[in-house]
């Protein structure tokens, strides 16, 4: 497996790749995101929205579904963690649906969102119930982390289906 930060910064690189081929003219908020996993693929997507809004991808499912169609299930390994990236000032966490199709996948992985370029290193506040997430301020672009997981407690999974 490659070094952790560099794949995810190989990740985030993808991910701004991915942002410029996003799909909004509605709401014109471009994201970009990546997967990467344990054996060191790397998956992208971006958000394709549709004139009937309600049916738009977000760019966490579409990677996610790119993944999912490329790999054959017995060649998977696992999804150590998904990038992010927007022009917001800050960065942007996954939706709610997207969290729920993330926690299905791979609730262990860590998600990092990288807002647009800050340029001056500054710290941002991202937000958020449950208080502010840790943030990197190093980069030029602010970032913020979290583990799916905790980004959707209690999350209704496959084995909940078990009806007897
Ligand atoms: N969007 C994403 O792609 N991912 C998220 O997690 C949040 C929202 C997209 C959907 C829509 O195209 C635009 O951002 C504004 O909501």
């Amino acid at each position: 497996m490659d070094d952790p930060g560099s794949m995810l910064e190989r990740a985030l690189a993808a991910a701004r790749g991915a942002q410029a081929h996003a799909h909004a003219p509605y709401s014109r908020f471009r994201v970009g995101a990546a997967l990467w996993t344990e054996d060191g693929r790397v998956y992208v997507g971006c958000n394709v929205e549709s004139a009937s809004f309600g049916l738009t991808l977000c760019a966490e499912r579409a990677a996610l579904a790119a993944y999912v169609a490329d790999v054959a299930p017995e060649d998977r390994t696992a999804i150590l963690g998904f990038a992010i990236v927007t022009d917001a000032s800050k960065p942007t966490p996954p939706c709610g649906a997207c969290r729920q199709w993330l926690v299905e996948w791979a609730p262990d992985a860590i998600v990092v969102a990288e807002g647009g370029l800050a340029g001056d290193g500054r710290e941002v506040d991202a937000g958020g119930g449950g208080g502010s997430p840790p943030q990197d301020t190093s980069a030029a672009a602010p970032r913020s982390r979290w583990i799916v997981r905790d980004l959707i407690p209690d999350a209704f999974r496959g084995d909940d289906l078990d009806v007897g």
